[in-house]
């Protein structure tokens, strides 16, 4: 018994029950991404068969032209078997290229297309998905299930399964030409199978484990040089350089090493496997020899017999393979119905109330909310904003405004009491009523590569050129993009490198500006401008600012000059609430943070 009271025997049963979960879950996620498809796997099916068949005959019609038509031709000057041994040649390979052709075609379709949709599946789930999900699940997990999980079900799809059934089937007809060929011959066979199989095993187990650790370096390997680039800036900031090439050097090593053991794994199995066909093959000839002296066998069936033999043990590596490559399509499968399996945990309604006309009312009420359980960022909020007032959000670094600002832009959902837009809880309108009347400007201020007209028309896909033009005017970004290369055509590049962090966060202005929201929610959204920018956007935000809700978080006490109302903010509660010229003249936090900040302006 263990402290917490769960047996180790519990605790195992747990697991099994856990891993057939699993199991079943990714099993059913590749039924469904299987049923489709389902004539073109039974067609595939009956065309392998086939294939396989032709592919086979070839050394049974070498014995028949040996011991049959070449003594027809030389004694009787009959050329009719031995056409028909040659015509049966040609027309085997005909067949067997048309199938084989038409089988490749079929499956790659089935294979494909299975891949085709469950990348779909992957990328709109992921981004369904609520910004709870994407917080924990780091995107170097999501680009791993993207990237490497798909491919290793691609290789799994386009060839594991493939080299399974026609090497199954490949051995099974090989050895039942040859018994129906020579019965005898296949003793050796069947005796070598023995350690073949032992022999097998061995490489399976071992190679599972050598491609184990070397996926284990390489995703490592992935994560650190990804972390490296993501970062560079405090990479160079901090010179750690040559800390970090020290310990990349150290995984590519690692990596290299592991690679290196598989390798070497093939190295023993390959040449081992050629070593028994060999020997089979010998003591096949060997035995045959005997006989055909003794006449009791032929030289074109001795032949059939030996090549038969050879062939047998092709499969072998592909068989022993398969395991291993079902062993990580299976993984692969499972993390990705993992992800599938999650649940927007802010979902849509089914049945959304409509917001006809949103005039912006807000009222939080006795608003609870916690990231982690157990720790509550606000532990109990109730604030009433009224349509059309411009407030403005203070407080220490910490105390709640962002997630306050998240709640209502419905990032997350709160865990008790609600948040109603003009009297509507947000959980009941649509997603497209719902982020039609909020938008958030942050500090981020995220460009998407492609041109200045296309980041800004993001907030309003049909605006015109002018109205475009308009929002960059309004925001006092007009003047910086007409000084860029293309003007409004330019590429902001990715994540926007060629702009400023001042000059992106006047873009998203420009951009929710076009959105033209009920609610506008900014996020210290001037925190990078310069002082006559941010006197330029305040400008411009006076009159957008006018007809609709406002929440202005910011750190710079000059924004609320422009604000209705003050909230102060402490530990997840308000703690003060008034106009910004009654704040200013009481004796509160607010008034202290006030005097300071202008003392800091003189
Ligand atoms: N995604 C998250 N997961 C867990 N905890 C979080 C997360 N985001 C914020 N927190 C915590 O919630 C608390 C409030 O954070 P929040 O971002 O709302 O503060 P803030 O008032 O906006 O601060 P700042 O002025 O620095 O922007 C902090 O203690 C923070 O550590
Ligand atoms: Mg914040």
């Amino acid at each position: 018994m263990s402290v917490s009271g769960v047996s180790s025997e519990e605790r195992s049963d747990f697991t099994r029950l856990e891993n057939r979960r699993l199991r079943q879950r990714s099993i059913a996620l590749f039924l469904s991404l299987a049923k489709p498809f389902s004539w073109r796997i039974a067609l595939s099916g009956v065309l392998v068969v086939l294939g396989t068949l032709t592919s086979v005959a070839g050394p049974a019609l070498l014995a028949i032209g040996i011991d049959q038509a070449l003594p027809a031709l030389t004694n009787d000057r009959d050329w009719i078997p031995t056409l028909m041994v040659v015509g049966g040649y040609i027309a085997s390979g005909i067949f067997g290229g048309v199938f084989i052709s038409t089988y490749i075609r079929t499956s790659t379709r089935v294979s494909q297309g299975i891949l085709f949709n469950l990348r779909l599946r992957v990328f709109r789930h992921t981004q369904r998905l609520s910004m709870s999900f994407h917080e924990s699940y780091t995107s170097g997990k999501i680009i791993a299930r993207q990237t490497s999980d798909l491919d290793t079900l691609r290789e799994f799809l386009d060839s594991g399964v493939e080299k399974l059934i026609s090497g199954v089937l490949y051995m099974a007809f090989t050895a039942i030409a040859l018994i129906a060929l020579d019965p005898p011959s296949m003793l050796p066979v069947v005796i070598s199978f023995v350690p073949v199989f032992f022999f097998a095993w061995w490489f399976s187990t071992a190679s599972k484990k050598a491609f184990r650790i070397s996926r284990v370096y390489s995703a490592r390997l992935i994560v650190q040089f990804v972390e490296t680039m993501t970062g560079i800036r405090a990479v160079k900031a901090f010179r750690r350089e040559e800390h970090n090439e020290r310990t990349y050097g150290e995984q590519v090593d690692n990596y290299r090493y592991a690679n290196q053991k598989v390798i070497s794994l093939f190295g023993i199995f390959d040449p081992g496997l050629k070593l028994v066909a060999n020997i089979v093959m010998a003591i096949v000839l060997l035995l045959g020899a005997f006989r055909v002296l003794d006449g009791g066998m032929e030289v074109g069936v001795l032949l059939a017999a030996v090549l038969y033999v050879r062939r047998i043990y092709d499969p072998v590596n592909d068989l022993a393979m398969f395991y291993n490559s079902l062993q990580s399509a299976g993984s692969a499968l499972e993390k990705i119905s993992g992800v599938l399996e999650e649940e927007p945990t802010v979902a849509e309604p089914s049945t959304p109330t409509s917001l006809e006309h949103p005039r912006g009312s807000l009222d939080l009420t006795a608003v609870s909310f916690s990231y982690v359980a157990g720790r509550p960022v606000l532990p109990a909020l109730d604030l009433h904003i009224p349509a059309g007032q411009t407030v403005a959000l203070v407080g220490t670094t910490g105390a709640g405004k962002s997630t306050l600002a998240k709640l209502i832009a419905r990032f997350y959902d709160p865990d008790a009491g609600s948040v109603k837009l003009d009297g509507i809880d947000l959980r009941d309108l649509s997603n497209r009523d719902l982020r039609g009347s909020v938008v958030m400007v942050t500090q981020e201020a995220y460009l998407f590569s492609g041109s200045v007209i296309e980041n800004l028309s993001l907030g309003k896909p049909d605006a015109t050129l002018d109205e475009i033009e308009a929002a960059a005017r309004a925001v006092g970004a007009h003047e910086f993009i007409m000084s860029l290369p293309d003007g409004y055509e330019t590429d902001v590049n990715k994540r926007g490198g060629r702009l400023s962090s001042g000059q992106r966060q006047l873009l998203s202005f420009a951009r929710a500006f076009l959105a033209d929201p009920t609610v506008l929610i900014l996020d210290e959204a001037t925190a990078s401008l310069d002082i006559p920018s941010e006197r330029l956007v305040q400008r411009g935000l006076q009159t957008l600012l006018a007809d609709r809700t406002a929440i202005i978080i910011a750190h710079r006490l000059s924004t609320v000059s422009i604000a209705d109302r003050v909230v102060v903010m402490e530990h997840g509660r308000v703690i003060e609430d008034g106009t910004p010229a009654d704040l200013i003249a009481g004796t509160g936090t607010f008034s202290t943070l006030h005097k300071a900040w202008r003392e800091s302006l003189a």
